[in-house]
């Protein structure tokens, strides 16, 4: 996953195209959907929308997160 992609790689997602903004870098859950901690912000709107839809159970996780945005996603998700 992207996260799994971030931590290996020192939370440095090359590549313009998808720049995030880890809220917190770290999976309190490690990525069962039962925590926010890895929101990510997806900044390139073009990517955000090239991403499959949220799930219901990631939309209802997302609605805890911290500083929630259009383009959030919960980074364990996000392939
Ligand atoms: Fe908990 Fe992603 S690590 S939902």
């Amino acid at each position: 996953s992207m996260l799994e992609a971030a931590h290996e790689n020192d939370i440095d997602l090359e590549g313009k195209s998808f720049k995030a903004i880890f809220e917190v870098a770290k999976r309190a859950c490690e990525g069962s959907l039962a925590c926010s901690t890895c929101h990510v912000i997806v900044m390139d709107v073009e990517h955000y929308n090239k991403l499959e839809d949220p799930t219901d159970e990631e939309n209802d996780m997302l609605d805890l997160a911290f500083g929630l945005t259009e383009t959030s996603r919960l980074g364990c998700q996000v392939i």
